[in-house]
C-alpha cells in the first residue's frame, strides 16, 4: 500500500515518457536524431545501436527511450568529447568498463530504468570525471566497492533497486558527495555502519530515504553524515516509535530542512519533536500525514523554525497552546489542514505564539466562525490567504469580523471565493496597511457606497472579479481608496453600474488597470475614464458596446478613449462591434496591445490606426474582414510583433489581398500564428476555403499589360464619348473656327472683302423652322426692288453645303436679321453656328450690322446664353418688337425699314 502510494508518481511519469500509441504526452514523432548546439537528442527512436553518423563534436547524447540492449565503448569512440549521456529507459544489463575510457570527459551518466545488475568497481573505474550517476530502478547487486574511484562524484541515484542495505560500500569514499538517493529500497534498518563510507563526505547536505520501510534506526546511524541539512523521508512508514527515533538521531547534525510527507504521522505529542531542539531546523514539511490531533506543546522545541506546512491534514482543531514555541515561524501553509466535515474549531488566540508570522496561508479551510480573538497576537502578519475556505463569518463581513487583525500590519487578504454577499461599512477600517484586496468568486449583491472600503488608504489593488453580476455601483463607491491602481470588476457588475454621472471612476486618478470586461455593459459615458490619465490597461470584452461608436448614434460616436492617451493594452473583443469612428483611436501612441476579436468588422475606415505606431500587438481573429488595405493598416502593421487576424471571410483578389500577401510574406519581425492553415479565402470562388498563403502575387503583375490596355481602351471610349458630346453640343463652333481659318488662309477676311462688296441683300433672315410662316406672311411683303431679304430656304446656293452656302449668303447680306422666339433659342445649330458667325461678322467687321426682332418676351440671359448677344450691346433701334396689337404693324414695318436702311459703318 504505502510502496504503491509512493511509485504512483513514478509510474504516471513513465507512462507520459512512454513512446507508442499509449503516449499520454503529444509528442510529434520524429524519426532521427535532433541535433542542436552540439546536444544530440536520439531519444524514442526505437534504436537498438548507438548512431554512428552524429556530429563528431556533440558534447551531449541522448539515448533514452530506445532498445538498447548494450552500449559497447566502440559504438561511442566516435564521439569522444561527450560530457553528458542518458541511456535510460533501455534494456542495458551491464555498465561496460571500457564505456568511461572512450568517453574521457563524461561528466553525467544517466542509466536509470534498465536491467543493470551486477556492478564492480573495475566498471567504473575509469570514470573519474563523473560528477552525476543515475542508476535508479535497475537490479543493482553492488560487489566490492563500486563507487570508490568516483572521487568527484557529487550525485549519486540508487533509487528503486531493491538494495537490501544503505551500505554502498565499506571503505571511505565519495569524498565530494553532495546528494545520496537511496529512495524506493527495501532496507528496513540503518545500522550503525552503514554510512560509514561516507565519512570523510562532508560535503554531503541532502539524504533522501523516501518509501523505505525502516523499522530499525541503530544509534548512532546518522554520525558519519551528521553534516546533512536536508532529509526527505516521504512515504516512509514509521511508527510514533521511530519517528522518535529519528528525531534524536537527527538531533546530532546539522538539519535544516525536513519532508515527512505521507508518512501517516496522525498524532503529534509534545515528546515528538523534543530531540530536535538544539538543531537549527528551519524548514519543516508534514502535510498529506492525514494527521488529526496536535498535541498541545508540540512544536515547543522548534524554536528556530521558519516554514511549517501542515497542509492535507485533518488537524480537528487549534487553541493557544497548539503553535506554542513557534517563535521564528515566518510562513505557516495550512491549505486544506481542517477540513469541514470534522467541524474544526480554531479557538481563541491559536495564533497568539505566532509574533514572527508574516503569511499565514488557511486556502481551502474550514471552521465554524472569525472571533474577536482569531487572529490576534499576529502583529507580524503580512499575508493572509482565506480563499476559497468556508468560514460562516464571512458570508456578511462587518466591522467586527476582521477587527482579531487590528494589530496585524496586514498587506495582502486574499478572500478569494469564500462565500461573500454583503459588506458592511468599515468592514476593512483595521486593515490601514492593506494594499492588495482580493474578493474574487463571491456572491457580492449590493450597492458599493464607498463606505465599505473606509480606512483602506493604502489600498492599491482591488479584485473583485466573477461575482454574479449584482454589483451596482455608486459616483462616491471608491472616494476612500483614493491610491487605488488596479481594480478589477469582471463579471461583477449590473450592466448600467457604470452609467453614471460623475464617473465612480473619477476620484481614481492613480489608476493604472482597469477591468470591466464581461459585464454586459452597454452604456458608457464619454466621461467615464475622464481624469484617468495613468490607465495602462483597459478591458472591456465581452461586454455590449456597439452602439457607442455606431457613426449612426444619437448624438454621434462616444469617443471615451480620449482620456486615457497613456493606454497600453486594450481589448475591446466581443462586443458586437461593427465600426470605429474615425477619431476612437486618436493619440493613443503608447498602445502595445490591441484586442478587436470576434466583432463584426468588415470595412474598416482609413486611417483609423495611424496614431498606433507603438502597437506590437494586435488581435482582429473572428470578424468578417474581407480586405487588408494599406490605407488601414500600414500603420498598426509597421512594428508588430505579433500579429492575429486568422478565421476572416478574406477576399482574395488583387485589390484586396495582394499587399496583405506581400507584406505577410516580406515581414521576418512579425509572428502570425496559424498563418499557413487558418487564414483562409472566402472569395472569389477560386480561391474558396484556400490559404490567403496560395493567392498568386503574380497573377497580379500578369495583369500590368491588360491594364494598361484596359487604361487605353477605357481611355479611348471616354475620349470618343466626350468628342461626340463637344460635336453634338459644340460642333458649331468647332465648323465655325474652321471656316475662319479656311477663309483667313484663302486670304481674305470678312472686313477686306466688305470693303468693296456689293450686297445682293439687304437683310439675312434667321429663324426658326417654326416661324417660316411668320416670316412668309410678314417680312416677305416688305420685300421690293429696294428690299430684299435672303431666306436661307429660298436663296441658298445650290452645289454648296449648308454651311458654306449659310456663310456666302450672308456676306452677300448687309445686315442679319434674327426673329427671336424661345424656338429658335433652343436650337443649338441655328443659334450657335449661325449667330456665332453672324457676330463674329459683326465685330471683325466692326459693324453695327445685327437686328433683333423678338416674336416674344425672351429674358437677356437666355437670348446670351444661345446668341451670345445682349440687349445692351446693340443699338435701341435695331431691336424690335412685334407688336401684339395690329394698328401697330405698320409702325413696326417703318422702324424695320429704319433699322434696315441704317448705315452699316459706324463711324459714319
Ligand atoms: C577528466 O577531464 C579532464 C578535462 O576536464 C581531462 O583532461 C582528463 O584527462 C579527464 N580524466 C580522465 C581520467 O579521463
Ligand atoms: C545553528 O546555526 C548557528 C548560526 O547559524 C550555528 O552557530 C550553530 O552551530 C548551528 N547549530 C547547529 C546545531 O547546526
Ligand atoms: C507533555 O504532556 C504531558 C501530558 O500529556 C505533560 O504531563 C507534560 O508535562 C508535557 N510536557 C511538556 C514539556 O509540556
Ligand atoms: C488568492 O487566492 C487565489 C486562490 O487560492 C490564488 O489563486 C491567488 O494567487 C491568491 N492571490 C494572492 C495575491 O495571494
Ligand atoms: C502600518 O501602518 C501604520 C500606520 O497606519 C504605520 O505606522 C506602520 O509603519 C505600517 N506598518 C507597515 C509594516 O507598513
Ligand atoms: C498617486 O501616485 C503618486 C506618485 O506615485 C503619489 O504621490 C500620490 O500620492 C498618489 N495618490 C493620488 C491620490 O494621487
Ligand atoms: C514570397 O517571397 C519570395 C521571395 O522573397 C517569392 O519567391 C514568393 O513568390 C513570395 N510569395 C508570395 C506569396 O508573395
Ligand atoms: C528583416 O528584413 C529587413 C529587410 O527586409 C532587414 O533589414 C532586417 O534586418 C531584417 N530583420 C531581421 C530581424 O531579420
Amino acid at each position: 500500500m504505502n510502496a504503491l502510494n509512493c511509485l504512483l508518481p513514478t509510474m504516471i511519469i513513465i507512462c507520459c515518457l512512454m513512446p507508442g500509441p499509449h503516449n499520454c504526452v503529444a509528442l510529434p514523432r520524429k524519426t532521427s536524431c535532433h541535433v542542436h548546439d552540439s546536444i544530440a537528442d536520439c531519444s524514442h527512436l526505437s534504436l537498438s545501436a548507438v548512431p554512428q553518423n552524429l556530429p563528431s563534436n556533440i558534447i551531449s547524447l541522448d539515448l533514452s527511450h530506445n532498445r538498447l540492449k548494450s552500449i559497447p565503448p566502440v559504438s561511442l569512440s566516435p564521439y569522444p568529447g561527450l560530457c553528458r549521456l542518458s541511456v535510460s529507459h533501455n534494456s542495458i544489463t551491464k555498465l561496460d568498463p571500457g564505456l568511461c575510457q572512450a568517453l574521457p570527459l563524461l561528466q553525467t551518466l544517466n542509466m536509470g530504468h534498465n536491467q543493470v545488475h551486477v556492478l564492480k568497481k573495475e566498471d567504473v573505474n575509469h570514470c573519474t570525471n563523473l560528477t552525476w550517476l543515475i542508476m535508479a530502478s535497475n537490479k543493482l547487486k553492488l560487489q566490492g566497492e563500486p563507487f570508490s574511484a568516483l572521487q568527484r562524484l557529487q550525485v549519486l541515484d540508487v533509487s528503486l533497486n531493491k538494495l537490501q542495505s544503505a551500505k554502498l560500500g565499506t571503505q571511505i569514499q565519495l569524498p565530494n558527495l553532495v546528494s545520496l538517493n537511496l529512495a524506493l529500497n527495501d532496507f528496513t534498518t540503518l545500522m550503525k555502519d552503514d554510512f560509514l563510507f561516507l565519512n570523510n563526505s562532508s560535503s554531503l547536505l541532502v539524504l533522501n530515504m523516501s518509501c523505505v520501510p525502516l523499522k530499525t534506526l541503530e544509534s548512532g546511524s546518522f554520525k558519519p553524515i551528521s553534516g546533512l541539512r536536508t532529509l526527505i523521508m516521504d512515504g516512509s512508514n514509521m511508527d510514533t516509535q521511530g519517528f522518535s527515533e529519528l528525531c534524536s538521531e537527527l538531533s546530532a547534525t546539522t538539519i535544516e530542512a525536513l519532508y515527512l510527507r505521507k508518512m501517516k504521522l496522525a498524532k503529534l505529542t509534545n515528546a515528538t519533536f523534543k530531540a530536535l531542539q538544539n538543531t537549527n531546523l528551519t524548514y519543516l514539511d508534514m502535510s498529506h500525514n492525514d494527521m488529526v490531533n496536535i498535541e498541545n506543546g508540540s512544536f515547543l522545541w522548534l524554536s528556530r523554525l521558519q516554514t511549517l506546512v501542515l497542509s492535507d491534514n485533518k488537524i480537528k482543531q487549534l487553541n493557544k497552546n497548539t503553535f506554542q514555541g513557534l517563535k521564528s515561524l515566518k510562513k505557516l501553509q495550512m491549505t486544506k489542514a481542517f477540513v469541514k466535515k470534522d467541524a474544526p474549531t480554531i479557538g481563541h488566540f491559536s495564533f497568539q505564539p505566532l509574533s514572527a508570522l508574516e503569511s499565514l496561508i488557511l486556502q481551502r479551510t474550514a471552521a465554524q466562525e472569525i472571533t474577536e480573538h482569531t487572529f490576534t497576537g499576529l502583529t507580524s502578519l503580512k499575508e493572509l490567504d482565506m480563499s476559497w475556505s468556508s468560514y460562516s463569518s464571512l458570508r456578511n463581513i462587518n466591522s467586527k469580523t476582521l477587527v482579531s487583525l487590528a494589530g496585524s500590519p496586514l498587506r495582502r487578504l486574499n478572500l478569494t471565493g469564500t462565500a461573500i454577499a454583503q459588506i458592511d461599512p468599515q468592514s476593512f477600517s483595521v486593515l490601514r496597511n492593506l494594499t492588495t484586496l482580493l474578493l474574487d468568486y463571491n456572491f457580492i449583491k449590493q450597492i458599493l457606497t464607498g463606505k465599505e472600503f473606509e480606512g483602506l488608504d493604502q489600498v492599491e489593488e482591488i479584485y473583485m472579479s466573477n461575482n454574479q453580476q449584482t454589483v451596482h455601483l455608486k459616483s462616491t463607491s471608491f472616494v476612500n481608496v483614493p491610491n487605488l491602481r488596479v481594480l478589477t470588476l469582471r463579471k461583477s457588475l449590473t450592466a448600467e453600474a457604470v452609467n453614471l454621472d460623475p464617473s465612480p471612476f473619477s476620484p481614481l486618478t492613480n489608476l493604472t488597470f482597469l477591468d470591466l470586461s464581461n459585464n454586459n455593459i452597454a452604456n458608457i459615458r464619454e466621461d467615464m475614464l475622464k481624469g484617468l490619465a495613468n490607465l495602462k490597461v483597459l478591458k472591456l470584452q465581452h461586454n455590449n458596446i456597439a452602439r457607442l461608436w455606431k457613426s449612426a448614434n444619437l448624438g454621434g460616436p462616444v469617443l471615451f478613449l480620449k482620456h486615457t492617451p497613456r493606454l497600453v493594452t486594450l481589448q475591446m473583443d466581443s462586443n458586437g462591434l461593427d465600426e470605429i469612428p474615425a477619431e476612437a483611436l486618436r493619440g493613443l501612441g503608447n498602445l502595445r496591445n490591441l484586442n478587436l476579436s470576434s466583432n463584426l468588422f468588415n470595412r474598416l475606415k482609413d486611417t483609423i490606426f495611424d496614431d498606433l505606431d507603438s502597437l506590437r500587438v494586435l488581435n482582429l481573429q473572428k470578424n468578417l474582414i474581407t480586405a487588408v488595405r494599406p490605407e488601414v493598416f500600414k500603420t498598426p502593421l509597421a512594428n508588430l510583433s505579433l500579429l492575429v487576424m486568422d478565421k476572416n471571410p478574406f477576399d482574395c483578389t488583387c485589390e484586396t489581398m495582394l499587399w496583405f500577401v506581400t507584406w505577410l510574406n516580406e515581414t521576418n519581425m512579425t509572428h502570425v500564428p496559424g498563418l499557413r492553415d487558418q487564414y483562409l479565402c472566402n472569395t472569389p470562388l477560386a480561391y474558396f476555403n484556400r490559404s490567403i498563403m496560395e493567392f498568386d502575387p503574380l497573377s497580379c503583375k500578369d495583369m500590368t499589360p491588360f491594364q494598361t490596355l484596359y487604361i487605353l481602351s477605357s481611355t479611348a471610349v471616354v475620349m470618343l464619348m466626350v468628342t461626340a458630346f463637344v460635336v453634338r453640343y459644340q460642333g458649331w463652333r468647332i465648323l465655325f473656327y474652321w471656316n475662319i481659318l479656311i477663309n483667313r488662309t484663302l486670304g481674305f477676311s470678312d472686313a477686306h472683302v466688305a470693303e468693296g462688296w456689293e450686297f445682293k441683300y439687304d437683310a439675312y433672315i434667321i429663324h426658326a423652322e417654326q416661324d417660316s410662316s411668320w416670316v412668309e406672311r410678314r417680312l416677305s411683303p416688305l420685300e421690293n426692288d429696294k428690299c430684299k431679304f435672303c431666306l436661307e430656304d429660298r436663296d441658298a446656293l445650290p452645289g454648296m453645303s449648308q454651311p458654306a452656302s449659310i456663310l456666302d449668303n450672308m456676306k452677300k447680306s448687309r445686315k442679319i436679321l434674327f426673329v427671336v422666339t424661345e424656338t429658335l433659342l433652343r436650337d443649338p445649330w441655328c443659334t450657335r453656328f449661325i449667330a456665332q458667325h453672324a457676330i463674329h461678322r459683326d465685330i471683325e467687321a466692326n459693324r453695327d450690322s445685327v437686328i433683333l426682332v423678338f416674336l416674344q418676351d425672351v429674358h437677356d440671359y437666355k437670348l446670351s446664353r444661345s446668341l451670345y448677344l445682349r440687349r445692351g450691346m446693340l443699338r435701341p433701334c435695331c431691336i424690335l418688337d412685334w407688336p401684339v396689337h395690329k394698328e401697330r404693324v405698320p409702325a413696326f414695318h417703318q422702324k424695320l425699314l429704319m433699322a434696315l436702311g441704317m448705315t452699316n459703318r459706324l463711324m459714319d
